[in-house]
């Protein structure tokens, strides 16, 4: 495997499970140390012994991104720990219940604002005082569902992530011509709990339904999509300030619908998705 991030030093927030482990993963493996982060220590320690295991430089520490003061241990912890900081991923997000605005508890929609909107600003900040100060660095805001097209029924999320991409193209365009990148990275449907296990306000069981079919046919395991933001993380983004990639694109769709198509020809089986519906 080519090493085209040796040296580097890469923070993932939510680098603990599902696609921000994974990126953590591929980061390292292309020879970055890597920090990982999220709110439950012992699941931080789980994942800082994997990578070590695994024959990584590793470091951790819990962090809420929704406070300012926990993201700035996360870049002291790499500077102190590492000395040196190149890649920051804003991976951290939640999703609220599927449910019209009204019935989704202001608790459930807060927490949405909180990580997703909130963190994604206090990472970008802290991370980008360091970057603009060194005159290099990569920041890598994660989209998702809703960066576009409003999303009706997931409002907390859908119009989160509308924000994220508004903010980061903002920022890239402030920040251009510093020796600094600001990109986003749409990764498309990823197999995780966020789609996994959904919670519903009650009478909207039915509605999520479908997205084991949706899952089925463009759904992909973590280590695709962070085999991507790893590239992006690498010097093949260098001058490439306000890069936007989507993992899911036109021709992923097609190819989802041929996938499954030779898969019913050919009498596979699907890979296996189970959903959990909870409703709240
Ligand atoms: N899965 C998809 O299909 C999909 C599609 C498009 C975009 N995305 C985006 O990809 C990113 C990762 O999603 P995922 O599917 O990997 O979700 P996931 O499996 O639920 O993992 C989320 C990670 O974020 C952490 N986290 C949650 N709230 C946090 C907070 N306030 N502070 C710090 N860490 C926090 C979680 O750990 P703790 O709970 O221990 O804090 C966990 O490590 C999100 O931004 C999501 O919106 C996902």
């Amino acid at each position: 495997m080519s090493k085209h991030l040796q040296g580097k030093v890469v923070v993932v927030t939510g680098g603990t499970r599902g696609l921000g482990l994974a990126i953590a993963q591929a980061c390292a493996e292309t020879g970055a140390a890597v920090v990982v982060t999220s709110r439950t220590a012992a699941a931080v320690d789980a994942a800082v012994a994997s990578l070590r295991a695994a024959g990584h430089q590793a470091a951790g520490i819990p962090c809420d991104v929704a406070s300012a003061a926990d993201v700035r241990a996360v870049k002291d912890l790499a500077l102190t720990h590492f000395g040196r900081l190149d890649v920051w991923f804003n991976n951290a997000g939640v999703s609220a219940p599927f449910g019209p605005t009204l019935g989704v508890p202001p608790e459930h929609f807060l927490r949405v604002v909180q990580t997703n909107i909130v963190g994604t600003y206090n990472g970008s900040l802290i991370a980008l005082q360091h970057f603009v100060a060194e005159g290099h660095g990569k920041l890598i805001n994660v989209y998702g569902a809703g960066d576009k097209k409003v999303r009706p029924f997931q409002n907390a999320y859908g119009s989160s992530k509308a924000w994220v991409r508004a903010f980061t193209e903002t920022l890239a365009k402030e920040y251009k011509g510093c020796g600094v990148e600001v990109m986003g990275f749409n990764p498309g449907l990823v197999i995780t709990e966020m789609l996994s296990e959904v919670q519903v306000v009650p009478g909207y069981e039915e509605a999520v339904k479908p997205l084991a079919t949706v899952v089925r046919l463009w759904g992909n395991p973590p280590a695709v999509p962070a085999r991507k933001a790893a590239w992006l993380a690498s010097g093949a983004t260098d001058g490439r300030n306000g890069l936007v990639v989507r993992q899911l694109t036109p021709t992923a769709l097609v190819a989802g619908l041929l996938r499954e198509g030779w898969r019913r020809i050919t009498g596979q089986t699907a890979p296996a998705f189970s959903l959990s519906i909870e409703t709240i």
